[in-house]
């Protein structure tokens, strides 16, 4: 198959689909890649680097869009590149289609195939092309936070792990799922004390099994919230309800009763957020400060480390590309339920009841494609 991997466009993204050990196994199996110029530079990768893999250098987006069978991309296209896409073309990226109407509209009337990396999901529904951006973002939450924490960005002055006779910072996460666990990890090395909420009790037992001693684990209600909002330095909201915006958890009558200075890094900002008092902000401009407590709330905390989202994404990604390649579309969705669940729109058809919905568009059978 010929496979385009074009440069992210998008303002301020420096992840790139494919990296050069990715363009080794997909040429090693006989494929063709063409790669943009300078596409893997934000990542940390060199022309040279994926030539030495097997891939050809395209001198630009149109080279490569009117070259591939397949596009591997990392967000959704843009304005620009609407009229690149050709019919029947396979796209496969993050589109979150069901935020953006005029992008579905524009990828009906393209005719590509669009299979979205968010909606493909795994028979005990995790959705495994979300997993690592979220294990990234819960690392950085606590690496942010620490540094939110320093006075001369109007945090409390307190050093998370402590030092020999003074006790360690105290960080309360919200919502132990993967961005909570990855944050609670992070945090509980560097010596904090961490206390998890959450309303699932088997997620609490799992996460009470395999953490350190100091990390204590609590079922998530009001009480306990109002009760611990005022004793931790570092707060981090990591709660999801699929499908919902963000509970608000932290209502803005709450922020009086935190200390001056405590920081709160919203992770769940891209859902709403789950403290009332978050907007979202860019790495260009992290934080803002609400009655004294310091609000990180970027919505692409991972675009901040793009070599290691990077290489996280096509860890994950990669066996994906190489079934869609070595088997095409269709046998590869037909073999495996998770990549047929990632099928969003095909030949002018949306196929996925959750862009159906939202935009009150007719929904076909994903099957009468892949008979
Ligand atoms: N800002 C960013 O750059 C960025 C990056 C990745 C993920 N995210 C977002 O982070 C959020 C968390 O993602 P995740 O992958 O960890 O989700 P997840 O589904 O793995 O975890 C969410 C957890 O929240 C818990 N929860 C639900 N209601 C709760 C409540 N009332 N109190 C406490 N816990 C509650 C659930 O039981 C679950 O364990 C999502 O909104 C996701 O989109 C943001």
């Amino acid at each position: 198959m010929i496979i385009g991997v074009p440069k992210e466009i998008k303002s301020s993204e420096n992840r790139v689909a494919l990296t050069p050990a990715g363009a080794l196994e997909l040429t090693r199996r006989g494929h063709t890649v063409y790669l943009q110029a300078s596409a893997g530079e934000g990542s940390g990768f060199a022309n040279h680097e994926y030539e030495a893999s097997g891939a050809k250098i395209l001198p630009t987006i149109e080279a490569v869009y009117a070259a591939a069978e397949m596009i591997l991309k990392v967000k959704e296209p843009i304005e620009s590149e609407y009229p690149l896409i050709k019919p029947n073309q396979l796209v496969f990226t993050y589109f979150h289609f069901a935020s953006y109407e005029p992008l579905t509209h524009a990828m009906i009337a393209s005719g590509a195939t669009c299979l979205a990396y968010e909606t493909v999901e795994l028979p005990d529904r995790s959705l495994p092309l979300l997993v690592p951006m979220s294990e990234v973002a819960g690392r950085m939450a606590i690496q942010e936070g620490a540094k939110y924490l320093e006075k001369p960005v109007r945090g409390r002055g307190v050093l998370l792990g402590g030092v020999p006779g003074v006790e360690p910072g105290r960080v309360l996460i919200l919502g132990g799922g993967i961005v909570g666990t990855q944050a609670a990890k992070m945090a509980a090395g560097l010596g904090a004390q961490v206390t998890i909420l959450d309303v699932s009790l088997p997620r609490l037992r799992a996460l009470s099994d395999i953490m350190p001693a100091n990390v204590i684990t609590l079922y998530s209600n009001e009480y306990n919230i109002r009760r611990l909002i005022g004793t931790h330095d570092l707060i981090v909201g990591a709660v999801l309800i699929p499908g919902a915006k963000a509970p608000h958890l932290i209502t803005r009558d709450m922020l009086k009763m935190m200390r001056p200075g405590t920081v709160v890094v919203d992770v769940a900002v891209d859902q709403g957020g789950c403290i009332e008092t978050c907007k979202p902000t860019t790495h260009d401009n992290p934080t803002y400060i609400v009655d004294d407590v310091v609000h990180y709330c970027v919505a692409n905390m991972p675009g901040a480390v793009p070599y290691t989202s990077t290489i996280a994404l096509t860890n994950a990604t990669l066996p994906y590309a190489i079934l869609l390649a070595d088997k095409g579309w269709q046998t590869a969705c037909r073999m495996r339920e998770d990549l047929r669940k990632g099928l969003n729109v095909i030949d002018k058809k949306v196929v996925y009841k959750g862009v159906a919905d939202a935009f009150n568009l007719p929904l076909h059978d994903v099957n009468e494609f892949l008979a």
